[in-house]
């Protein structure tokens, strides 16, 4: 069976500034959290330990070009552009940026860039993070100031990388700092975080810049353990909290009515202004970037709420443990690749079929060294997963969901957050020792199906 999908289809992969770049400029949150608590790094690496794209970005992007890349995401450190957020802009950051940009171009790669992918300058954290208005009008101008420089020539522009996960790791589970677990404070860090979503978007309008402006959203589709009506509730309430809570603003202009009165009733509404909802009403995307790794399965609870425990959203809900599931026992997420029909066929059922991609899909595995085989590692179980989830995406698009291309996670092993070098996702190896870079047999199965537009099963 062949499979080819439609022309000028994006393949690529995505990266993100703090996960590669290396060479520290400017503190952000995780350079802060590293120096304190290394021990919540896996094997106490840090994020100066990474990929060393700052060094290597040339010989990187011929890499790029090498897996067939026509279009390639990364973000810009807000931090190493404004050290300290707000004030002066450092000009070793655009004369980096600006060589990136330049050469993708010159290589036929498409950049699309990200201007915050879990990464707050120390400095804006220091006052609050994203809990003070603040800082959401210092990243505004932070974009202001990326399109000034860059948007003659970056045309595809993200405000958030996944801006569920900060709430969720900074303010409810303990994964991310500041490490608070509050569910009002987390209501308000979402909320800021779709406020400057939309300034950005504002800013991006009124300049006439020449290309589109989106956001990428990490969707898992909730699917209740049975059809009783008590599955289906829990699940309708975690597809509100996770993944409701930023599509409807960016696609749909508002927040989903029964959300904000569940807030409310609960008495975990953030502190509102009149004029917020005008400015939501402006963050309209024109293209939707989509991270799918993995579904959400969840049932109603089975015990009651522990009235002294703090408000949480499991409150409404548990996961739920589907037998036979496929798993990623590295991750420890299911793999299920008819969610990504699931995500595509909602998006053109029930918001207008917006222009949209799959703009991160992975899989993370320890120890791949296992898997080499004259000199390469023979990752098919990756090769398996990308066809897998390819297979339905292209089946979404012959029924007309409107998904323009298909990136990666990742192209080279880098960083994962606490998780350090754990899992590897890469297209190419990395020697950690030696910095070396090795193509996997993923990278040529990658780089065929892209310069074919098809691949056969
Ligand atoms: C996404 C992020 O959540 O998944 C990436 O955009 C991240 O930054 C990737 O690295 C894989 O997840 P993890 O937690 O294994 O690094």
């Amino acid at each position: 069976m062949k499979y080819t999908f439609p022309d000028n289809f994006w393949w690529g992969s995505a990266s993100s500034a703090l996960q590669t770049e290396g060479t520290r400029e400017g503190e952000t949150t995780w350079d802060y959290w590293f120096a304190r608590e290394p021990n919540r790094f896996h094997n106490g690496v840090g994020p100066q330990q990474t990929s060393t794209f700052y060094q290597h970005w040339k010989t990187d992007i011929q890499l790029l070009k090498q897996l067939n890349h026509n279009s390639f995401r990364t973000s810009i450190s807000w931090a190493r552009l404004i050290p300290d957020g707000i004030g002066e802009v450092n000009p070793k950051a655009v004369e980096f940026y600006n060589q990136v940009i330049d050469e993708l171009i010159k290589q036929g790669i498409t950049p699309f860039i990200t201007l915050f992918h879990f990464d707050m300058p120390m400095a804006m954290q220091e006052i609050g993070g994203w809990e003070n208005r603040d800082v959401v009008e210092a990243y505004a101008r932070y974009a202001q100031v990326c399109f000034d420089l860059f948007g003659d020539r970056v045309l595809h522009w993200f405000t958030f990388n996944e801006p569920i996960v900060p709430v969720e790791g900074g303010y409810l589970y303990d994964f991310h700092y500041p490490n608070v677990v509050d569910f009002r404070r987390a209501a308000t860090v979402a909320y800021h975080t779709v406020l400057a979503h939309a300034k950005a978007v504002q800013a991006y309008r009124a300049g006439h810049y020449a290309g589109e402006i989106g956001i990428v959203l990490n969707l898992t589709p909730s699917y209740p353990r049975s059809q009783n009506p008590a599955d289906v509730k829990a699940a309708h309430v975690a597809d509100l909290m996770f993944n409701r809570s930023f599509l409807d603003p960016v696609l749909r202009g508002e927040y989903p009515a029964d959300l904000v009165a569940l807030l409310k009733t609960h008495n975990q509404l953030p502190a509102c202004k009149p004029e917020d909802s005008l400015l939501i009403a402006e963050g309209k995307i024109d293209l939707l970037g989509i991270n799918y790794y993995q579904p959400r399965r969840v049932k109603c609870r089975d015990s009651a709420v522990n009235p002294q425990a703090p408000f949480m959203p499991e409150w409404f809900f548990e996961n739920y443990e589907m037998p036979g599931r496929k798993m990623n026992p590295y991750r420890g997420w299911e793999i299920y690749e008819p969610g990504i029909y699931d995500i595509l066929v909602n998006l053109r059922d029930n918001y207008g079929n917006p222009r949209c991609f799959i703009s991160e899909n992975g899989m993370g595995v320890e120890n791949e060294q296992r898997f080499i085989e004259n000199g390469q590692i023979n990752d098919q179980y990756r090769i398996d997963f990308i066809s897998g989830h390819l297979t339905w995406l292209h089946k979404g698009i012959s029924e007309g969901c409107n998904c323009l291309g298909y990136h990666m996670w990742t192209f080279i092993d880098n960083w994962s957050w606490c998780n350090a070098y754990k899992n590897r996702y890469g297209f190419i190896q990395l020697d950690l020792e030696t910095q070396q870079r090795t193509l996997k047999k993923s990278g040529e199965w990658f780089a065929a199906t892209s310069l074919n537009n098809s691949f056969d099963i």
